[in-house]
This record gives C-alpha cells, structure tokens and sequence, in this order.
C-alpha cells in the first residue's frame, strides 16, 4: 500500500484538514434523507420569526439555539486557530461545540493547548473527544477523565469509525473490544458521556446496545455528508480500488434518526442528529423527527477556510434565521412543540 503519507497524529489531522477544504469529500449517491420529507407549510400562519424562541439546555448549559459544531481538531497551530475561531462564534450564538480527538495531546501534553478554547467560551457546552478505538488497546477512564479536564469541558464525546480505522493503512483493526471499552467507559466516568459516529450512522442494534449504556447522549452521525472512507482515499490513492459501494456505505442520518428516535423514546438519553445536517431546513426536519439538538462539522470547516471568523459567523447566522422562517411557517414559537411532531411532515410523493 502506498504509505507516502503522514502516521503522525498532528500532521494527519492537518492533512485532514486540506483534504476537506480542497476536495469533494461528501458521499456519492447518498444523501442524508431529509429531501424525502416536506415540511408542510401553514401560509397562514399567525406569528413572526421574533416570536420563535430556539433556546434549550445541554449539559447544564443553556444555549440560544439546540446547535452544536462537531468536533474537527487541534493538535497542530492550525487545529488551534480553528478551534479557537470555533469557540468564539459559538459563544456568540451560545452554541455548542466539540474539540476533534485529543490522543494527541494525551500522548503529547505539550499539544493541549491547542485544544483549550474555554477562555473564549465559557458558558457554552464544550465536548472533549477521544475515539474508542484507543480505549479499545489500552486507555481507561483516567485518559477519558484527563482530555475532559484537559479542556474543562462539559462532557467526553467517544468516536466510533471502524470502517475508517479498517481503510486507514495505519488504523487500529482490533475492534474486539469495543462493546466492553464503551460498558467499562459508561460505567467508569463521572462525567457525562457522548457516543458519537463520524458520518456512517449506527444500526438500530448498535443503538439498542448504546441505549442499554449509562450514556447521556448519542451523536448519531449518519451518511449523507462528510464521507470519512473518501477522505481516507485521498490521503492513500490505493483505496479507489475499492467499491464505490463500500466508499459510499452508510445509514443515512434521517433514517438512522427514526431508528434513533424510537430506541430512545422511553429514555432521558439525548439524541444528536448530524452527518449532512448543513441548512437550518433540515435542521428543523431532524427535530421533527426526534433530534434534541443538531451538530454539523465540515460546512463551518469550509466557511472558516473562506472567510475566517466572519465566514463562520455568516453561516450560523443564515443557519438560524432558516430555522426561525421554518418555525414562524410552522406557527410554533417553542422547541417543545416540535419534537415528534411527526403530523409537520410529509413524505414526498414526486420527483
Ligand atoms: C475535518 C474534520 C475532522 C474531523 N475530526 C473528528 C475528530 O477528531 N473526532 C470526531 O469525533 N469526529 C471528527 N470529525 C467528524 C465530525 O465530528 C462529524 O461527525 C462528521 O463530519 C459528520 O458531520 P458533517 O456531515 O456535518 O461534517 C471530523 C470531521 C471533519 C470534517
């Protein structure tokens, strides 16, 4: 295989990054599944986007909307000044936001500080981020307690993504584990616990094993947008000698939701909706089908790469006024009156 590429974990990260940024790196073939649906609109409504109140509460925090952006990185002076940008626009809105995996840092303390962003965001809900696959040859709870206190952050999102870690030339293959790294994981730590996907989804079987877990939530992060397996195939030319079909494999996000939503209806877990999640439209449509909040990661990395800060801030902007027009159509001024509310879509009949 042709190995003429990084396996160090800073400069991989950074080869991400570009990678993303210069190439078409979503699915082919596969969209996230919220076109199959339509918001059904009430022209008559009766309110005004400023009568839409998108405000809840995540981890103990409150946000002014139910919107995270998902981890991407650190590791390197360009992760830092990412994440930094990140933090501020997330503050401004009162968002969410996740750090990308801190293995780096575990490895390297001298790497932390590219990951701390608290000083620019003190009240939002911060996720550290470590991938399961580390747990599964060898950190424990004290590593997962450590990226959280590392940052000061509110909870650990653990990443999932076999099949990445099977196509990476250097990934970890030893998947043995990974259901009792994620028992041990749950009921180790004492602070709350994200199992996230990276774009692929997860089964109603995986999810039923997840909802089992002393979890707060899960990040279902489902096919439709970024395509970890296309990333990896650009960093190594030698994988676009596998199947389309397995490049392009996935559960797409709205159905993984309405799988998500009903394993999890009778439990206190939260759901976050992403993969391919990138307007407020489908935004709107992911609560609908049972989503407490909504994260993306690669349009605010693209909105960042054009136009820095101001890119990011005009993005989050757009992102909520869409959800708000949505909503005002709707003639719903609170969260709670969406979530479930099946009877808002319709399933499209025509092409
Ligand atoms: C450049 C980049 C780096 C990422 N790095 C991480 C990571 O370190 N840890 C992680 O859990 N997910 C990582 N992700 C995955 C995202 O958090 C998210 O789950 C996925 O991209 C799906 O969302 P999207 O379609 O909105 O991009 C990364 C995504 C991008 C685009």
């Amino acid at each position: 295989m042709d190995q003429n590429f990084s396996s160090n974990i800073p400069s991989r990260k950074d080869e991400h990054l570009k990678i993303c940024i210069e190439n078409d790196v979503k699915y082919e073939n596969v969209t996230s599944g919220f076109d199959n649906y339509i918001i059904r609109p009430n022209i008559l409504t009766k309110i005004s986007p400023d009568d839409v109140d998108l405000s809840t509460t995540f981890l103990g925090k409150s946000m002014g909307s139910p919107l995270l952006i998902a981890g991407m990185t650190g590791g390197s002076e360009k992760g830092k000044e990412i994440n930094k940008i990140i933090a501020k626009v997330c503050d401004e809105f009162n968002i969410g936001m996740g750090v990308g995996s801190q293995r780096a840092a575990i490895e390297n303390p001298a790497l932390s500080d590219s990951f701390q962003v608290r000083d620019k965001a003190e009240n939002i809900p911060l996720l550290a981020n470590l991938g399961i696959a580390q747990f599964s040859s060898g950190y424990s709870v004290k590593e997962a307690e450590k990226a959280i206190e590392m940052i000061n952050a509110d909870g650990l999102a653990i990443h999932v993504n076999p099949l990445q870690e099977l196509i990476q030339y250097d990934g970890n293959k030893n998947l043995i584990n990974v259901r009792q790294s994620l028992i041990d994981l749950a009921s180790g730590s004492k602070y709350p616990i994200i199992v996230k996907s990276v774009g692929t989804g997860f089964s109603k079987e995986d999810m039923e094993f997840l909802s089992s877990l002393n979890i707060t939530a899960i990040d279902i992060a489902g096919a439709g947008g970024t395509n970890w397996k296309k990333i990896e195939m650009y960093r190594n030319p030698s994988l676009s000698e596998l199947s389309s079909s397995l490049i392009n494999w996935g559960i797409p996000t709205a159905d993984c939701l309405v799988n998500a939503a009903d394993v999890f209806s009778d439990s206190s877990k939260k759901i976050i909706a992403s993969g391919g999640i990138w307007n407020g439209m489908d935004a709107v449509k992911a609560l609908i089908l049972g989503a407490d909040y909504v994260a993306f990661a690669l349009p605010a990395l693209l909105a960042i790469s054009k136009d820095s800060e101001e890119g990011l801030r005009k993005f989050i902007h757009n992102y909520i006024i869409e959800m708000k027009m949505v909503l005002t159509m709707l003639g719903i001024t609170k969260l709670e009156e969406l979530r479930k509310k099946k009877n808002l879509l319709m399933r499209k009949t025509s092409h």
